[in-house]
């Protein structure tokens, strides 16, 4: 078994969907079934899968198992327990845009296929679900490819969170070039922060470098600094879970501060996403919906209590790193550059030029 085998967030075999619990690793390997619309939303609400690309997966997925549950009787019937099924499933996280991207592609194929016989319809949901987790894998495949131009021999790269295989259906966004770059034998040294609270950084990303033969450290939130100035780190790359129309970023809590570090250290910063994390609706950072999340996963390690009983507690999933601060955008179609108009690419894909969800202008 090869380490994108292992890392998996979704599996489909034979009708049945599995979701690898990521809550659970880096110590144990657990598979969750995935077949009804209830499971699904807690393994998206509680991080069981995470990471934006995963979760739009997973939900597109998911929808293929829940359809199995719907009523058949009439289309009618049929669609109002999709549509709620899929209302209930973007209320799960609302930072990631890619949830309600692919949500949206699976809602766009129910109505495209009114016309046909439910069981019809069954099977196009299924071939959708499929075609993301596809797509996905080429698109990561692309951003390692485009960010190549960053990676040099030797150099000390820093992420958070985790942006790798584990978050996607294959590379990742801000893993793709350091992957890609492997392959091509050139070796890079990377730096995980840990990412309180939930620790993605140590769980996850140090157990898919250190298991693929990525030399990988990890350090806590509060070391990023010192490193810098140590001149241990040449860039940083990170994911994105939302792109506002200019180039704000939201991502994991704890970017925006690394991203003021790498700026007063001169370290390049950059963010890699799939082009469907631009959310043409958002104007600026400001508009994005952050998720807050229970105190308790501040206030508890590991199930211990850290913090006094009933102690006020400020817990937000996400920051919003403004677009000043980033140096380049890796996409799958290229490299956006400030001055940043996402709004123009979208515009020029609405506008019937390139592919559907495939259009942006780049460098
Ligand atoms: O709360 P998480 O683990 O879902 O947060 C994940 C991140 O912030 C990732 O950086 C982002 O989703 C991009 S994943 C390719």
């Amino acid at each position: 078994m090869n380490l994108f085998e292992e890392v998996q967030p979704v599996t489909y075999s034979e009708g049945e969907v599995y979701f690898l619990d990521q809550r659970a690793l880096p110590e144990e390997t657990i598979w969750l079934k995935i077949d009804t619309l209830e499971k699904c939303y807690d393994a998206i609400k509680t991080l069981a899968i995470r990471g934006a690309p995963a979760i739009g997966i997973g939900a597109a997925f998911g929808m293929m198992a829940i359809a199995k549950n719907a009523p058949d009787s009439s289309f009618d019937e049929f669609y109002s327990y999709m549509k709620n099924a899929k209302e209930y499933l973007e209320r799960s996280r609302p930072t990631a845009v890619n949830l309600s991207w692919a949500l949206n592609r699976v809602n766009d194929i129910i109505l495209k296929y009114k016309d046909k016989p439910i069981k019809e319809i069954k099977d196009k949901i299924e071939e959708e679900a499929i075609l993301i987790q596809e797509e996905d894998e080429e698109v990561c495949r692309k951003i390692g490819e485009n960010g190549q131009q960053f990676i040099k021999e030797g150099m000390g790269i820093l992420t958070h969170c985790n942006a790798g295989a584990l978050a996607t259906s294959k590379y990742g966004t801000a893993l793709a070039p350091i992957y890609v770059a492997k392959e091509r034998g050139i070796n890079v040294h990377v730096f995980a922060d840990e990412t309180r609270p939930l620790l993605q950084g140590a769980r996850l990303t140090c157990y898919e470098l250190y298991k693929s033969g990525i030399d990988v450290t990890l350090i806590t939130d509060n070391m990023a600094a010192v490193i810098m100035k140590k001149g241990w780190i040449d860039a940083c790359f990170v994911g994105c879970d939302r792109l506002a129309q200019n180039g704000d970023a939201a991502n994991k809590i704890g970017t925006y501060g690394l991203a003021l570090l790498a700026k007063a250290h001169n370290i390049p910063f950059y963010v890699a996403c799939p082009i469907s994390t631009i959310d043409i609706k958002t104007k600026t950072g400001d508009d994005i919906p952050i998720e807050e999340r229970d105190g308790s996963e501040i206030t508890e390690v590991m199930g211990k209590k850290i913090a006094p009983l009933g102690i006020k507690t400020f817990n937000p999933a996400f920051d919003v790193t403004p677009n000043e601060l980033i140096s380049g955008i890796i996409t799958e179609r290229g490299v956006i550059r400030a001055p940043y108009d996402l709004r123009k690419a979208v515009e020029a894909l609405n506008a019937g030029k390139g592919k559907k969800h495939d259009l942006i202008q780049v460098e």
